[in-house]
């Protein structure tokens, strides 16, 4: 059995978890997540520094406390986001890091975001754990991807957005709509009573014959939609929401398209979605739905694992340390870009 401390800081989430790991079976001990999102939405969108400022205050009392409870088991290796995400916010997690491992002589791990979010579904209510090959959708605010995974630790990505990621694009339309920061879950809000034919939004590169995939192109054609509505004097809160579930249609037809497609050209025996905007509720259902469709077994993380979290960098960081992934502390520097393939 190993036991890692985990902490994540790569965006406005400051986070840390005790879990111990066994083979492929985990369990958590201990966990804190705090969101600034509050914070935040007054600026309409996470600003690095006032993230890292925030980080540095919450951090310290997370640690303190893990480090007082005497229930938790002796810790085998601290692992730390190392990116990608804001240079400011993840400096500070790293820092805190290596200070705390240094003074217990612990091995640290750097662990990939976007490796974490994929490792969010070896939580499972069941117990069950995906199988390799793997394929998995990475949908997360800065990042859209289709990873091949084929074994622990083992990454070839397939496909990536050539522009905005998925999430980004939720986003941004939520503020064209008025909706504010964080637009992901509003738009999934109000998709649920608007009517997702009402627009045709285009579905770029749908027909591009790969995993590629591009979200840009649909912001514009709802900037120009809502341009139209609003100058004809007809903007109400029903065509809100129906834009709003044009829109979710439009982004989650690609994605659903480009994981079938690439489930049949590289027939995985598990499918995992991850990343914040995996807690999409039509995303969840359309992709579950698919996968059984093409024969595959689905796996996603519950609501509070799709978001970040450090159970998932955690989970990441056991699976690293058994395939020797430590380092010593003195070597774990930042890389905002880091990236697991
Ligand atoms: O993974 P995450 O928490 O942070 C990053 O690593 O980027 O993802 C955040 C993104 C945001 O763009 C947010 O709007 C989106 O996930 N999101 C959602 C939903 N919940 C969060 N997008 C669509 N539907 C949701 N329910
Ligand atoms: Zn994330």
């Amino acid at each position: 059995m190993k036991t890692i401390l985990a902490i994540e800081t790569s965006c406005d989430e400051t986070a840390i978890s005790c879990i111990s790991g066994e083979g492929e079976r985990v369990v958590v001990h201990k966990e804190f997540v705090r969101s600034q999102v509050e914070i935040h939405a007054a600026f309409g969108g996470v600003v690095p520094d006032v993230a890292a400022r925030e980080h540095v205050a919450l951090l310290m009392a997370m640690l303190r406390d893990v480090a007082e409870d005497t229930s938790l088991p002796h810790w085998d290796a601290l692992a730390v986001t190392a990116g990608p995400g804001l240079a400011p916010a993840l400096r500070v997690g790293v820092a805190a890091a290596k200070g705390f491992a240094e003074a217990r002589n612990l091995p640290i791990v750097p662990v990939c975001h976007l490796e974490g979010h994929i490792y969010a579904s070896w939580l499972q209510e069941g117990g069950e754990t995906p199988s390799f090959p793997a394929l998995a959708l990475i949908v997360s605010g800065g990042h859209t991807e289709i990873i091949l995974m084929r074994g622990h630790g083992d990454f070839v990505r397939i496909g990536e957005t050539v522009d905005d990621a998925a999430g980004e694009s939720y986003d941004k339309v939520a503020t064209m709509l008025g909706l504010g920061y964080p637009g992901g879950p509003k738009i999934d809000a109000l998709a649920r009573v608007g009517n997702p034919q009402a627009y045709a939004f285009p579905r770029p590169m749908e027909k591009s014959g790969d995993a590629m995939m591009s979200f840009s192109g649909i912001k514009t054609s709802v900037l120009y939609t809502l341009r139209e509505i609003t100058d004809a004097g007809n903007m109400n809160d029903a065509v809100v929401a129906d834009i709003a579930a044009s829109f979710q249609e439009a982004v989650v037809d690609i994605l659903v398209k480009k994981m079938r497609k690439a489930l049949r050209d590289y027939r995985p025996s598990s499918v995992i979605l991850a990343g914040g905007v995996a807690a999409n509720s039509e995303l969840r259902q359309r992709m579950r739905k698919m996968s059984e469709e093409e024969g595959c077994a689905f796996f996603m993380p519950t609501l509070r694992y799709a978001m970040d979290n450090a159970t998932m960098i955690a989970i990441a960081g056991y699976f690293r340390l058994l395939s020797g992934g430590a380092r010593d502390p003195g070597l774990v520097a930042v890389n905002p870009q880091q990236d697991i393939v």
